[in-house]
């Protein structure tokens, strides 16, 4: 039988090394459930007010040269559900809004196809500034934005994540894992159940795949069902 003190030395061991490849990976900061406080000797939970404050005008990559607003993310700060997405396109750029062009129409047809609202759910995306001429996010980019999602994720406290597509898949699940071997089964990202399933975009090029789709939000409808 193990000892407790040798319990304890594994699991600090454990948690080391998570911390070391979270760090390899770029990851600095860790969500955590921040109190801020109000007045001396009382504090209450951060609220998404507070992030979008804290991200404030960001600069802390090179898109903020090209973006025209920050798409923070939108919908129900208690949301059951979230849905992550990969970053904003011209539409979102323009409107500051997750999800708003041809894609986010079928996103929507896609939450009330499970009979939600997207005032229900939450949107939001790995990077919030829209890449130039649409290009996949670079390294820098989603590693400064990271900390800003994983706070909003800890704010909400969802209990299921959508993931839409593979750079969303990727970035949360810490895998390179191809998202037609990804999608429809269940993760864990810190106690959050995480379901990867196809991009929006990726439907409109290929609407053969919306079956699988609602294979997977057919899942997902029966999770909320059991929370
Ligand atoms: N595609 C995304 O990944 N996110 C948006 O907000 C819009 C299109």
């Amino acid at each position: 039988m193990e000892s407790m003190d040798q319990k304890i030395d594994e699991m600090i061991a454990d948690l080391k090394s998570y911390l070391e490849y979270l760090k390899g990976m770029g990851i600095v900061s860790l969500p955590a459930y921040e109190m801020k406080a109000d007045e001396p000797g009382q504090s209450t939970m951060i609220t998404l007010e507070d992030v979008r404050k804290e991200l404030g005008d960001c600069k802390r990559c090179k898109l903020h040269r090209t973006r025209k607003t920050i798409v923070f993310g939108e919908g129900n700060e208690k949301a059951t559900l979230m849905f992550i997405g990969e970053g904003p396109g011209y539409d979102e750029d323009v409107q500051g809004r997750p999800f708003v062009g041809k894609a986010g129409q079928l996103l929507t047809k896609i939450i009330q196809s499970i009979n939600l609202s997207r005032e229900e759910v939450y949107i939001a995306n790995i990077i919030k500034c829209r890449p130039p001429q649409n290009r996949n996010p670079e390294p820098d980019e989603i590693q400064n934005c990271h900390p800003f999602l994983m706070k909003q994720i800890s704010v909400i406290q969802p209990k299921i994540i959508c993931a839409l597509g593979t750079f969303s898949a990727h970035t949360l699940l810490k895998t390179d894992a191809k998202i037609t071997a990804l999608r429809g089964k269940l993760y864990n990202l810190e106690g959050i159940k995480v379901i990867p399933t196809y991009h929006p975009a990726f439907l409109l090029r290929n609407p053969e795949k919306k079956r699988e789709v609602w294979e997977d939000m057919k899942k997902i409808a029966e999770l909320i069902q059991t929370q």
